[in-house]
């Protein structure tokens, strides 16, 4: 069997994050700046199921078997395996790498997955589609989140802009208006899993309060939904930032990521907000084309670890997917 190689990109989640947890809409994006990838390469000489797994970013590099349970690259191959009905497959080395920061909202968790079962599963001759991609993907999501959502695996495995709800039929954005996009990384580690589990124990707590929350919030997508299919940039900026005022009341942002916010709008952002769980991670900021270096050298000064440059282009049609 030949060697293989497929590659994911990272996502980043433009609006509705938590609430998407509770039912409400979000939209997210394809992070093609920032990618995993997993190569395959047979070992003639070795007993069929014999698999070899080198992560060098996480210093992973054993056999399948040594990995634990519950860890998430020896989840995601075993899962593949099973889907695929291979007990034996022909022995094989998975090589992972990845240049997605990881505990900052980018996805890099689902796009390892993705890039393990699609490289898997074309390995093995029978390449996985997009929703079953998606599917192992959300089953390892489980593990670092609880109950996740599926916006991340959703957005990856499609590799195009989505508005997303649980449960219901994805659909793809039409976008009015290239958007122009910076993310800056606070540098501060935060997991996805203890954020959205606090934000539980507080909803469990205050439903009435939470609930009207993720009410706005979803008035808030939908509204950013009509604003980029128009082509309305300074709507859509100023969404962003209602946005992130409630996500502040849920209190999950920090204060690095609200001085990143505030610096952005000083800087003539159209609109800035903290994405993913927070706590620490990313936040995004929507900017004209000709404001972008002044916009990212103000966000490194402001404390930034990284600024990562996207677009949202204005090619897309509107469909379901
Ligand atoms: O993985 P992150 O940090 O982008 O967070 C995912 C977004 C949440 O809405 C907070 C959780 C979820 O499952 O959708």
């Amino acid at each position: 069997m030949p060697a293989t190689s497929s590659s994911y990109p990272g996502k980043i989640i433009l609006f509705g994050e938590h609430a998407v947890v509770y039912h409400s809409h979000a939209i997210a994006i394809p992070v093609n700046q920032v990618r995993t990838t997993a190569v395959i390469t047979p070992l003639i000489q070795y007993p069929p199921g014999s698999i070899e797994v080198s992560a060098p970013d996480i210093n992973t590099k054993c056999r399948l078997n040594m990995l634990a349970e519950t860890d998430p690259i020896g989840y995601a191959v075993r899962l593949t395996l099973q889907k695929l009905h291979v007990d034996k497959p022909p022995a094989f080395s998975i090589h992972i790498t990845s240049n997605i920061p990881i505990a900052a909202g980018l996805g890099s968790g689902a796009s390892v997955s993705c890039s393990i079962a699609k490289s898997i599963s074309t390995y093995l001759g029978k390449p996985f589609s997009p929703v079953e991609i998606s599917d192992i993907a959300f089953e390892v999501e489980k593990l670092h989140h609880g109950i996740p959502s599926g916006v991340d695996n959703t957005v990856i495995a499609i590799g195009q802009p989505v508005l997303f709800q649980h449960g219901e039929e994805i659909q793809s954005l039409q976008v009015g208006e290239t958007l122009n996009f910076i993310i800056a990384d606070t540098g501060i580690k935060a997991q996805t899993g203890e954020v959205v589990g606090s934000v539980r124990l507080r909803w469990q707590a205050d439903p009435t309060r939470f609930d009207t929350l993720f009410q706005q919030i979803d008035h808030i997508v939908l509204a950013a939904r009509d604003a980029i299919r128009i082509g309305d940039v300074e709507t859509t900026g100023k969404l962003m930032l209602k946005n992130h005022q409630l996500l502040q009341d849920m209190e999950v942002s920090h204060p690095a990521l609200d001085r990143l916010v505030e610096t952005a709008m000083s800087a003539n952002a159209l609109g800035a907000k903290l994405s993913g769980a927070g706590w620490g991670g990313n936040m995004i900021a929507l900017v004209r084309e000709n404001a972008l270096p002044p916009l990212e050298n103000a966000l490194l000064q402001a404390g930034a670890v990284r600024v990562i440059r996207t677009r949202l282009e204005s090619s897309f049609e509107e469909s379901h997917v």
